[in-house]
Formats: structure tokens, C-alpha cells, sequence
């Protein structure tokens, strides 16, 4: 699993050097993701043009940078997507998991891999080969490709003619989980895992600050797109990426697999470890030789809730137990199904989405994030590998955020605090929760330190 070694070494040295995306303008309107729209796709060439979004520098006269087309194309690990679909680990994927066409012809690798729409919705000039494309992304342009080019088109009328609106927090989250976990029509289960696909993790704020920025963040994007706060990215994409997973739980279909519930959606140490590492420790309500759900974002979404609203703060808390009693403990003492405790938790977490936008998140509320994270850590209620990535991967985001603000006293120290953190996530299957938790303490300190 070297990817997410990878990953955790880009997340942080990207985040030093990168600010991005993304205002806050909340519309809780649901759009479909571009993969389910009933438009035709044009396909990413005709973006390319040298006067359109394929500049080679970006131009200083216009609204957008124009050479979005190039930084993708020359930059952006999206054009390696299909191409891996070709390489021996798909080829042993496919076969392992007997797909009678190859992974690059199968639609179960190329609706995440490609962008994927049905043949009658293809363009002349759509090619799949491109991997994630514009549209794949951005949505098909059939009926806004000319539209938003008329000066004075609002881009309102863009978003209701099928652009998909990428500049809100929610629906961004629910784009790139919707490849980057997976969602109802398309996604990595354990089946395909075990025939020899790399775990997936993921996490907004980090992802979008590795990703190439075709996208400059300034007075004018704030005026035609409202705020970008990386800290509210972040803590929409935990809110986003706790309910995909509960719904996937809960899902019909996608929540079993034989006479097995679908094992994505739990704790993969809880099971990959030899039996001779003994690690259970008691732990929200998961007796012993129990398998446990995954709840590294909902950890995320406690610990922000606790600064954000500490009111109903005690409420998340004990339905977090209740959710892990129902699915992994003695049941739920109300009689619902596992299931139904479940939608219900996902669905009590619509309310944050407000409450995130809403507020003010300054230096002193990020101290406090921060430092409710290192403390849920420290409780041992993150002992699970993938709680204490997403940890890392916040505190990385909120340390950035938090030296840009000038609110650390020692940016240096706490940078090399990080990256001890990261040695010890280096080898997932030899992670020690211990030696994370000592490493937590002394980051707290320096947190704390800059305080006024
Ligand atoms: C729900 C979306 C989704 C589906 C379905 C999917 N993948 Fe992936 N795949 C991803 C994502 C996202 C990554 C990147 C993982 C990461 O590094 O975080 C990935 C990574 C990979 C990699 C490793 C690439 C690298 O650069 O190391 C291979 C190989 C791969 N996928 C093959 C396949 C094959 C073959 C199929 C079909 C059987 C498939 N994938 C289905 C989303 C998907
Ligand atoms: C992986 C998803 C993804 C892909 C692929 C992608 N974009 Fe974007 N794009 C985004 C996000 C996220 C934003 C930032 C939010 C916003 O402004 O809408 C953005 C912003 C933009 C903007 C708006 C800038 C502004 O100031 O309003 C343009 C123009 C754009 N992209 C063009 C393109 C073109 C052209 C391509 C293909 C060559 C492309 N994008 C491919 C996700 C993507
Ligand atoms: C249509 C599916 C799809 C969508 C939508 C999508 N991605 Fe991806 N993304 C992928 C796949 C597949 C890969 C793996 C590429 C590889 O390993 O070669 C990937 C790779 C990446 C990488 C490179 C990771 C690495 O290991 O270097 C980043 C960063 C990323 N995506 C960010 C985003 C963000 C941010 C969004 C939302 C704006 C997004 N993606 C939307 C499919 C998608
Ligand atoms: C309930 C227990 C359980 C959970 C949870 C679980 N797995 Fe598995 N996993 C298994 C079993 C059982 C096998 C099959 C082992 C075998 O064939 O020897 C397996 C096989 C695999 C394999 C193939 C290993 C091989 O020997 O070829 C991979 C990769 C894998 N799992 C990854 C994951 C990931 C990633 C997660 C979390 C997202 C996860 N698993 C969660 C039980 C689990």
C-alpha cells in the first residue's frame, strides 16, 4: 500500500507550497454528478482551443486563467487514468476478477477511470482515451458549451443549462468522493480490493491542494463565486464522506455481498492484521472480536462539531456509539435495523453543512479544531490506521492554514512534528497507535503555544 505513503508525503509538501479552490456559496440543491447527466458530452478538445482553455500562460485580461487545458493535459494526474487501465496490475485485476473484457473496455473500471457516458450521448469529438476529462468533472457540455462563452451569461444560467456547479463546497465533495470513495453508481468494493486494487483514501482539502490548479482563487473569483475557506473544504468533505459511507452501508445493493455485508466500509485493520499483534482496546462501544465500521470521518466530523456547535456536540457523540453498538455491538437498543440507525446518523449530519458555513473560522476557532482532534486521538478513539491518517491529513491542512494566519509561534517545529507523524503512518499494517499518540502531545503543545 506504498500509494498512500506517497500521498501523505505529497499532501504535506504540496499544502506548503499551494492555496486553492472553492467558495461557500450553499445551495443544499442535490445535482447529479456529471457520470448520471442526460447531456451530450463534446468532449475535452473542444475546451483546447488557444483562445478558449488551451493558452500556454494564463491571460491577465480575462475572468479565468485560459490555459486550463494545457495545465490538465501536461500536469494533471486525471490524463493518466485510462492509460492505468492498460498496465499489468489492471490486467491482473480484470482477470482476477474474471471480467470477460479487458479493464480499459470494462465499464466497472472505466466509470471512475474515464469519463464514461452512454454511446448515444457521445459527441464526434468525445474520446475516452483522454481519461478524466473537462466534462467528467465540470459536467457534459452539450447544452452550456456555447452559452458560457456570451459575455453577460450568468453563471446561474450555466449551472441550469448542466455545468456542474464545482464551486460548491457540497457538491464538490460529492464529485470527487463519488470516484474517490465511490457512491451508488460506481464504486471500489472489497471484491475488487481483493482481486488487487490500492485501498482508497482520501481527503478534500488535501487532494484539491495536490491537484494542479487550473484555478486562480482571487477578488474576482470571490465576487462571482462567494468565499473559499480551505478549513470549511475540509470539514464539508469529513460531513460529505461520512454519509457516502453510511449510505452505502445502508444500501440494498451495494451493502452486501453474499451472505456478507460489504467490507469496504469497515475498519480494514480490523481484519488485516496478524493474530499475534494484540491490539483491541475497548473503544466506542466495540466489544472484543468485533469487526468495525469505518469512522474515521465521522471522528473528523465530532471533533469539529465540538468547536463549531458545542450544543449539539453530545448528541453526535452518543449516536456514534449507538451507530456502532447497532452494527457491531449488542444491537440498537431501540429495535432498528443496523441499517436504519444508520441512515439516520447520515441524515442528522445534514444539519452541519449550515452550521460550517455559517460561521467565522478564524485563528483562534482553528486552535480549537486542532486541538479536539489531537485530544479525540489521544483518547484512543482513533487507534484505527485509517482515523489517524485523516488526523494527519487535517492537522497538516489546519497547520497551513494556521502559519498563513501567523497564529504559530514555531511553523518549523511543528512541520518537523509532522512529519514524524508521517513515519509512523508509513507502513499501514505496522501502525502503532501508541507511538502516534506520544507524537500528538507534543504537537499540542506547540498548537497551544502561539495562543495570545
Ligand atoms: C469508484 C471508482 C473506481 C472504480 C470503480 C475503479 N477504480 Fe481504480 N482507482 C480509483 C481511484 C480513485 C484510484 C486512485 C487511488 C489513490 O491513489 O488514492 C484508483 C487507482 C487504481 C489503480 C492504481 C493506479 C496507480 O497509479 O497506481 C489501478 C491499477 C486501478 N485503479 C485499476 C482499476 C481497475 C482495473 C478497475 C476495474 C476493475 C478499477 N480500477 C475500478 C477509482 C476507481
Ligand atoms: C477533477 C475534476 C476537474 C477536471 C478534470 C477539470 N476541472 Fe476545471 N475545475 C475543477 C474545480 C474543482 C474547479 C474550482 C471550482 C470552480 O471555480 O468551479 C475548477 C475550475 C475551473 C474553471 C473556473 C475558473 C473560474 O475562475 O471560475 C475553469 C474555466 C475550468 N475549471 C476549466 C476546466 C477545463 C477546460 C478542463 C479540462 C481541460 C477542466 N477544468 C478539468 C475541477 C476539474
Ligand atoms: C471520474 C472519476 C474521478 C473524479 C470525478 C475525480 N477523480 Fe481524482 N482521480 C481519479 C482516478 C481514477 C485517479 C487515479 C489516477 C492514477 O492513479 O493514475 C485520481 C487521482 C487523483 C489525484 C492524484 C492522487 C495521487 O495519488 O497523486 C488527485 C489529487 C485527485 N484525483 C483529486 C481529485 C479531486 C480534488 C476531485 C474533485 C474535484 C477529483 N479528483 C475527482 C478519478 C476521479
Ligand atoms: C471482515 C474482515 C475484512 C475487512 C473489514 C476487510 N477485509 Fe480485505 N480481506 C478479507 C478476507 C477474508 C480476504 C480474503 C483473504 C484470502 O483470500 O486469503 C481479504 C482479502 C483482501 C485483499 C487481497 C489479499 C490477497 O491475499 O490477495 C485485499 C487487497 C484486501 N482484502 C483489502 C482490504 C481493504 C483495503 C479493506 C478496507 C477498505 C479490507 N480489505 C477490509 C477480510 C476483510
Amino acid at each position: 500500500m506504498a500509494a498512500t505513503t506517497r500521498k501523505l508525503g505529497l499532501a504535506l509538501n504540496s499544502l506548503l507550497f499551494m492555496l486553492c479552490l472553492l467558495p461557500l456559496a450553499a445551495r443544499a440543491v442535490d445535482f447529479p454528478t456529471p457520470n448520471v447527466s442526460h447531456d451530450m458530452t463534446v468532449g475535452s478538445v473542444n475546451c483546447a482551443n488557444s483562445l478558449c482553455h488551451g493558452s500556454v500562460t494564463p491571460w491577465k485580461s480575462s475572468h479565468v486563467l485560459q490555459n486550463e487545458y494545457t495545465t490538465w493535459l501536461r500536469l494533471d494526474k486525471h490524463t493518466q487514468t485510462f492509460k492505468v487501465l492498460l498496465n499489468d496490475q489492471s490486467k491482473r485485476i480484470a482477470k482476477n476478477l474474471g471480467l470477460d473484457k479487458p479493464a480499459h473496455e470494462s465499464k466497472i473500471c472505466l466509470d471512475c477511470h474515464a469519463h464514461n457516458p452512454a454511446p448515444a450521448l457521445r459527441g464526434e469529438r468525445f474520446v475516452q482515451n483522454e481519461g478524466v476529462g473537462c466534462e467528467a468533472c465540470h459536467g457534459p457540455a452539450g447544452r452550456w458549451i456555447k452559452s458560457h462563452t456570451i459575455e453577460g451569461e450568468t453563471h446561474a444560467k450555466n449551472i441550469a443549462n448542466g455545468l456542474y456547479p464545482t464551486d460548491q463546497p457540497v457538491a464538490q465533495a460529492k464529485l470527487c468522493l463519488s470516484c474517490h470513495f465511490g457512491d451508488q453508481n460506481r464504486f471500489v468494493t472489497h471484491r475488487i480490493m481483493g482481486a488487487g486494487h490500492p485501498r482508497i483514501s482520501f481527503e478534500l482539502e488535501t487532494f484539491s491542494a495536490i491537484e494542479p490548479s487550473h484555478v486562480q482563487i482571487d477578488d474576482d473569483w470571490h465576487q462571482r463565486k462567494g468565499e473559499y475557506n480551505p478549513i470549511k473544504i475540509w470539514a464539508i468533505g469529513q460531513v460529505v464522506a461520512s454519509q457516502q459511507l453510511l449510505k452505502t452501508f445502508a444500501d440494498p445493493k451495494l451493502g452486501h455481498d453474499g451472505i456478507f455485508p460489504e467490507l469496504v466500509v469497515f475498519d480494514c485493520y480490523a481484519c488485516h492484521h496478524p493474530m499475534s499483534q494484540e491490539k483491541w482496546t475497548p473503544r466506542l462501544g466495540v466489544g472484543p472480536g468485533r469487526i468495525r465500521l469505518n469512522d474515521s470521518n465521522l471522528l473528523m466530523v465530532r471533533a469539529i462539531v465540538r468547536v463549531l456547535d458545542p450544543v449539539s456536540a453530545p448528541e453526535l457523540s452518543r449516536s456514534i456509539v449507538r451507530l456502532h453498538q447497532a452494527v457491531s455491538g449488542n444491537g440498537d437498543p431501540s429495535g432498528k435495523t443496523p441499517q436504519e440507525t444508520a441512515l439516520a446518523v447520515a441524515g442528522s449530519l445534514d444539519q452541519y453543512f449550515a452550521v460550517i458555513q455559517k460561521q467565522k473560522i478564524d485563528t483562534p476557532e482553528l486552535r480549537r479544531v486542532m486541538s479536539a482532534l489531537i485530544d479525540e486521538a489521544m483518547s484512543g478513539d482513533l487507534s484505527d490506521y485509517a482515523g489517524a491518517e485523516q488526523a494527519y491529513m487535517a492537522l497538516a491542512d489546519l497547520s497551513l492554514s494556521l502559519t498563513k494566519s501567523g497564529g504559530l509561534k514555531s511553523p518549523k517545529e511543528v512541520n518537523r512534528q509532522l512529519a514524524d507523524l508521517r513515519k509512523t503512518l508509513r507502513h499501514d499494517e505496522e501502525y502503532q497507535p501508541k507511538v502516534f499518540a506520544g507524537q500528538l502531545t507534543s504537537l499540542r503543545t506547540l498548537i497551544t503555544q502561539g495562543q495570545m
